[in-house]
């Protein structure tokens, strides 16, 4: 029979240790589990193009990292933020850049690409002039296309959404339109030998509604294949609870209890079990069920809110612009709070009960649709609706008083 403390140090030496680290950039060998989803990302690829969607914080941008780094044989995959991107020149302009550091030095100097960037002075962004973009955009391309000829170019675009609200500011929503455009007839052209993989913290339909109420008549995305990176599975969610409390340190009892308790209160959330451990470790407390249950408790009401959680008060008024559709948003969540699985009709009698005027129900189904794309509800087979998340239930309940 082993006693406790010759348990726990098996376990230490069976066990990755790793140090929290949570919102910073992860190494691609210390993302763990997504090993399934990753395949099922590169299956999907071997047939089309990807937009990868999910809530914000979720680990969008570690796996697409570590599929960067990691391709399977005959695949070349490139990755770039596109967060700071303002406009069509500088989109064409860092894919340029970017493509200029694959391209060995002889290429580099003479391809067709370099000589565009070079005649119109793109290097200084600055200054405003027409630039040719466009051209850009497709010679990079075509020619880091043509120096990987033995392998399937992937361009991983992270924060595409962004990057497309910005250059609908900077240059109008024709001209964002017509860069999604032109990134579609690239998809078009080279069938066999160029992916794209789009991901970001904002969903992209609401970016595509805001060209549509521009009159723009675009379906860009729609040969593209819709994957959702969902929270870790339970048992990848208490690996990483317990790699994390062994690379801090933290005293327990009973670390497979405590990967337990922090996988659960955390909905397996990998962020979140990194910002508990994180806070256990700062705080010097142990790993035991209770600290870890009142730890979490107290970050949920935080006023600094450390877990980021406002993203999801704020963010209403700025996705449902119609101050009308963004109240109905917070009814029908005010509403969840206190339900299970509600029908639609159930939640109409509710909005009806806080407002007593309510009986839209065709805008009910409306905004329940947009809220679905926004992760923030879901529905079961029998169509009935619910909080996507429940630990973002327990946080919109504190949060509006509702408890
Ligand atoms: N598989 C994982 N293993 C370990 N930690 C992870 C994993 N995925 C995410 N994390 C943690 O969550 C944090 C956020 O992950 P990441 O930046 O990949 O998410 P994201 O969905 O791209 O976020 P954003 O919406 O802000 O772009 C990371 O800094 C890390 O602390
Ligand atoms: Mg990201």
């Amino acid at each position: 029979m082993t006693t406790k403390s010759q348990e726990k140090v098996e376990w230490m030496s069976n066990s990755k240790q790793m140090k929290a680290n949570p919102g910073g950039s992860i190494e691609p060998d210390s993302v763990v589990g997504r090993q399934l989803l990753i395949q099922q990302i590169w299956k999907r690829l071997d047939q089309q193009c990807v937009l990868l969607h999910a809530e914000r914080r979720i680990g969008k941008t570690s796996v697409i990292r570590k599929m960067v780094a990691e391709p399977p044989e005959g695949w070349f995959g490139v990755y770039q933020d596109l967060e700071d991107v303002h406009s069509a020149a500088e989109f064409a302009s860092a894919v340029h850049d970017r493509v200029q550091e694959f391209l060995g030095r002889g290429k580099r100097a003479a391809n067709a690409a370099r000589k565009i960037y070079e005649d119109h002075d793109f290097g200084n962004l600055s200054k405003k002039k027409d630039r040719p973009w466009k051209n850009l955009l497709i010679t990079s391309i075509e020619d880091l296309i043509a120096a990987k000829a033995e392998q399937r170019l992937v361009m991983f675009w992270d924060e595409v959404p962004y990057m497309v609200a910005n250059i609908c500011k900077a240059d109008g929503e024709l001209t964002a339109a017509e860069v999604l455009d032109t990134l579609r007839m690239l998809r078009q052209k080279h069938p066999d030998d160029l992916r794209m993989l789009f991901t970001g913290s904002i969903g992209l339909h609401h970016v595509l509604s805001s060209l549509h109420d521009a009159q723009i008549a675009t379906e860009p995305v729609n040969d593209m294949f819709a994957i959702e990176v969902t929270p870790l599975s339970p048992a990848d969610a208490r690996e990483l609870a317990k790699s994390l409390i062994g690379g801090e340190s933290l005293t327990t009892g009973d670390a497979d209890e405590a990967a337990d308790v922090i996988a659960e209160e955390t909905d397996c959330f990998p962020f979140y079990i990194q910002h508990v451990v994180s806070s256990l470790s700062v705080d010097r407390l142990p790993a035991e069920p209770a600290q870890i249950q009142e730890l979490v408790q107290r970050q949920l009401v935080d006023s600094g809110d450390p877990w980021e959680l406002g993203h999801f008060r704020n963010r209403i008024r700025i996705y449902y612009a119609n101050i009308a559709d963004a109240r109905l948003v917070e009814l029908i969540l005010d509403s969840l709070c206190g339900q299970d699985l509600t029908t639609v009709n159930d939640l109409l009698n509710l909005i009806n009960a806080q407002t007593g005027e309510f009986d839209d129900r065709g805008n009910l189904v409306r905004v329940l649709r947009l809220m679905e794309k926004d992760h923030y509800v879901s529905r079961d087979t029998a169509g009935r609706y619910r909080f996507r998340f429940p630990l973002i239930r327990r946080w919109w309940k504190l949060d509006r008083g509702l408890s």
